[in-house]
């Protein structure tokens, strides 16, 4: 009986948005709505419980500022943020085929910070920042493998630490971020540190969600990349430093195999730009594919 009253109800409710004029809103509304209910019936959902999810929802709002954006880190531990990014992916691309041989995208996370200054080809972009020296070398190509001159990267990360300047009081300047420009055969280079793994914000709800859940809150160490081009897909993505603890359990689930990189550990000498380096140091070598837009 009970069954047949709930099911009714949520019937009901959705007969509400008969008069919806936006007919996506109400496949989303229909959807959530449904989804909702079926997950308060399966459970068995206590008032308690009810209360302790309306509560816990209402801190993640509070834990909210113009710097933190808690929500945003809800949706990547809960992997909602992943299966938004590639279902987009997907649906932006021109044809599976094409889809194919882009390089996968990933999470943003909340740690980019637009307008990054552009810099001269082979800049070191972690003058001031502590960490191992890495100098990051590749192509950007469409998927026949035609250099693309003149794309965008947008690229950012923590120290050698895994803080990243966002996170340190006081800090107002821009530390490790810089946007590239690819040359006539779509080369980009640059130098930085070599990033380290580091751990998502835990003093808030989402924090206490983790441990309660019993699983560790940390990312393996990796650099942030956007890259624009005009009739092409904008990508977001990150490469991940191979063997990085954590390469296989990153807590916003934002690793693709694609995209780990081995990182070589090189000794003091001449680097492959030509410059002298006194200590030793890291290359990254990375070739990005950008699809084009569907039209
Ligand atoms: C990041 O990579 O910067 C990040 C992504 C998701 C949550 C927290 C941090
Ligand atoms: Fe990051």
């Amino acid at each position: 009986m009970h069954q047949q009253e709930s099911l009714q109800l949520t019937q009901t409710v959705i007969e509400r948005l008969a008069d919806t004029q936006d007919p996506r809103f109400k496949v989303l509304m229909t959807v959530l709505i449904t989804k909702l209910h079926e997950f308060i019936r399966e459970v068995d959902l206590t008032p308690d419980e009810w209360m302790a999810a309306i509560e816990f929802l209402t801190k993640t709002g509070q834990t909210c500022t113009e710097k933190r954006q808690e929500f945003i880190l809800l949706s990547d531990t809960l992997g909602a943020s992943m299966q938004v990014v590639m279902a987009a992916q997907a649906r932006a691309s021109a044809t599976p085929v094409v889809a194919a041989a882009a390089t996968e995208a990933t999470v943003q996370g909340p740690y980019y910070w637009a307008g990054a200054p552009q810099r001269e080809m082979g800049s070191n972009i972690a003058q001031d920042v502590a960490g191992e020296p890495a100098y990051y070398a590749g192509r950007v190509t469409d998927p026949q493998g035609n250099p693309m001159s003149g794309v965008v990267l947008d690229v950012w990360s923590g120290d050698g630490e895994g803080v990243y300047d966002m996170q340190v009081e006081g800090q107002t300047e821009m530390l490790a971020r810089a946007r590239f420009v690819t040359d006539a055969d779509g080369r980009y280079a640059f130098w930085s540190i070599r990033p380290s793994y580091y751990p998502i914000p835990m003093d808030g709800p989402v924090g206490v969600m983790i441990k309660k859940i019993g699983q560790h809150p940390n990312r393996p160490g990796h650099i942030h990349f956007k890259l624009s081009a005009p009739g092409y897909v904008d990508i977001t993505t990150h490469l991940f430093v191979a063997n990085s603890p954590y390469i296989d359990s990153d807590v916003v689930f934002g690793v693709r195999d694609s995209l780990i990189v081995d990182f070589h550990y090189q000794n003091p000498g001449a680097a492959p730009d030509g410059r002298e380096m006194a200590t030793p140091y890291w290359c990254a070598e990375f070739d990005f594919c950008l699809a084009p837009a569907r039209t």
